[in-house]
């Protein structure tokens, strides 16, 4: 890839992928990588800018996350933010001192003149979360933003181009915030702005034509957002050598499963193979109620399903794997290839008889798959479609998985995605979707009595699914949801909403 290149050193703190998903919302391609990168490395990678992210630690404990300062010599401009900025004043000679309280929240900001704060209004909002700040800068750096709580809230050698912010940009909290990490790579470090998704769909068909030229390719097909994307991709550069298996187990939500055949198949006359799953799965799940066991039945007969298809196809040259930029952060910090542990592909190498795993999407943020997606002329039902978990609806059943059950809860899960869709919420929501729980209640439909179980709605907004709120939906919304289920939908006498949060709940209910 012959992009310009800024690194961002990752030193711990939370925000960090966010600061790299802003810094490619600008334009520019990055690297998250770890903060231990030798400065040998450092150079062959050579970036034109060079972030360092916050932190957990403190720079006086021991242990604490450290750098080379022969770091500030390479000529290469520096922007450190929370421990960065901190780790930057004690390496070159100032201080940091602890705070008694944190400093948590939105805080009253003052810029002064710097090439960072161009076009800023000077007076304005910030985010902070720190307890350590800087209390003096080093020799030759002057002091460019404070707040009340915060003397050097930003600070500069502009010469040497080092730049030290205490406040975090990459949330949206902070006001003008991508102002100042655009001003960053355009004004300081020169960036030109080649980061764009229709280059990377370009250059990517093209790097791919010459590497599967004349080669089979098999991809699985699971109907979420990165298999279709990725398989998409390889489609436009392999074409008729590229087949896919799609598994239908029967425990996708409604109409799903036909929208891959439509699209995929019917749209853009993919190879598409369809295996009919349904009942072989439903067998299995027959007096199933443990979550763990469903899941387990669910991996297991997938990987078979999947075996039996891809010993039809024979053997290929290259599997495709929808390995995202999260996954290779995750799971080894980006050297070598990572095979997804989501449990639908996690298993399928073993099973498959091929030579290379190809992964077109490695380098790509969620949010940049979708751009790609959409680039590659996907519809937003494929590309903005909520996380879903690879066991499908066995486990928004609780208890045993039924037809009649399955039935109850595609209808109920399709009128609560239409209202928050017509409602306008879709893009706020990280995941919605309906519940059947094992508790029966009676109800009173016309003069009969009814016994059913409880519907659940969960809605939670997330960034990353590793903590959740409870979404706040208007009530005039829920309700609608509720009187829709109620009547148009058999088997449902009682619906209620879950108002718990991640932690202590989980997002799914099993
Ligand atoms: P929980 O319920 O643990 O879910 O808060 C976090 C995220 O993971 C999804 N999820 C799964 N995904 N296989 C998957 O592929 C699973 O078994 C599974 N269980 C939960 C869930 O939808 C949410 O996005």
């Amino acid at each position: 890839m012959n992009h310009e290149k800024v690194l961002v050193l990752d030193f711990g703190g939370q925000y960090n992928q966010l600061i790299a998903r802003r810094v490619r919302e600008l334009g520019v391609y990055c690297d998250l990588l770890p903060y231990g990168m030798s400065i040998e490395k450092i150079r062959e990678y050579s970036p034109i800018g060079i972030i360092f992210t916050g932190g957990p630690n403190s720079v006086y404990e021991a242990g604490a996350p450290d750098i080379d300062a022969e770091i500030f010599r390479l000529g290469i401009p520096v922007l450190g933010i929370c421990y960065g900025c901190q780790l930057i004043a004690h390496k070159l000679g100032g201080k940091v001192a602890h705070a008694d309280t944190r400093e948590y929240g939105k805080s009253e900001i003052e810029y002064g003149e710097s090439i960072l704060f161009a076009d800023v209004t000077k007076k304005n909002i910030c985010w902070m979360s720190h307890t350590d700040y800087v209390s003096e800068v080093p020799a030759g750096f002057r002091i460019s933003a404070a707040t009340k709580t915060c003397p050097a809230a930003a600070f500069e050698n502009a010469e040497k181009k080092i730049y030290g912010i205490q406040f975090h940009t990459e949330v949206h909290h902070t006001a003008e915030g991508e102002k100042i990490l655009r001003n960053f790579l355009y004004g300081v470090c020169g960036a030109k702005g080649d980061w764009t998704m229709s280059n990377f769909v370009e250059e990517q068909v093209s790097a791919l034509k010459k590497k599967l030229e004349g080669k089979k390719v098999l991809c699985a097909m699971s109907g979420g957002v990165d298999s279709a994307v990725a398989a998409t991709l390889v489609h436009r550069a392999a074409g008729e050598n590229l087949t896919c298996v799609f598994v239908d187990h029967g425990l996708l939500r409604k109409g799903e499963a036909e929208e891959v055949v439509s699209v995929f198949r019917d749209r853009l006359g993919m190879n598409l193979v369809k295996a009919d799953a349904r009942e072989l799965f439903l067998e299995k799940l027959k007096g199933i109620s443990d979550p763990e066991r469903k899941r387990k039945i669910i991996g297991e007969e997938f990987i078979k399903v999947f075996e039996k298809e891809a010993k039809e196809i024979g053997a290929v040259d290259f599997l495709v794997q929808g390995t995202i930029y999260p996954d290779v952060i995750e799971s080894g910090k980006g050297a070598s290839a990572v095979i997804k542990s989501h449990h639908n592909v996690g298993g399928l190498p073993s099973v498959v008889d091929f030579k290379e795993i190809v992964e077109p999407l490695r380098d790509l943020f969620k949010d940049e798959v979708r751009k790609v997606g959409t680039e590659l002329g996907l519809p937003d039902s494929v590309v903005q479609r909520q996380p879903f978990p690879g066991p499908g609806l066995a486990i928004r059943i609780m208890g045993e998985v039924t037809e009649e059950k399955l039935q109850t809860l595609r209808d109920a899960d399709f009128i609560m995605r239409e209202e928050i869709a017509k409602a306008g919420l879709n893009r706020d929501i990280w995941q919605y979707f309906a519940v059947i729980t094992s508790t029966y209640t009676v109800g009173v439909m016309g003069d009969a009595r009814t016994y059913e179980p409880v519907i659940a709605l969960r809605a939670v907004t997330s960034v990353d699914a590793m903590t959740a709120d409870w979404a706040r939906i208007p009530y005039d919304v829920l309700e609608r949801i509720s009187s829709r289920i109620i009547n148009e939908v058999p088997h449902a006498n009682r619906i209620v909403y879950d108002i718990t949060s991640k932690p202590p709940a989980t997002i799914e209910w099993e």
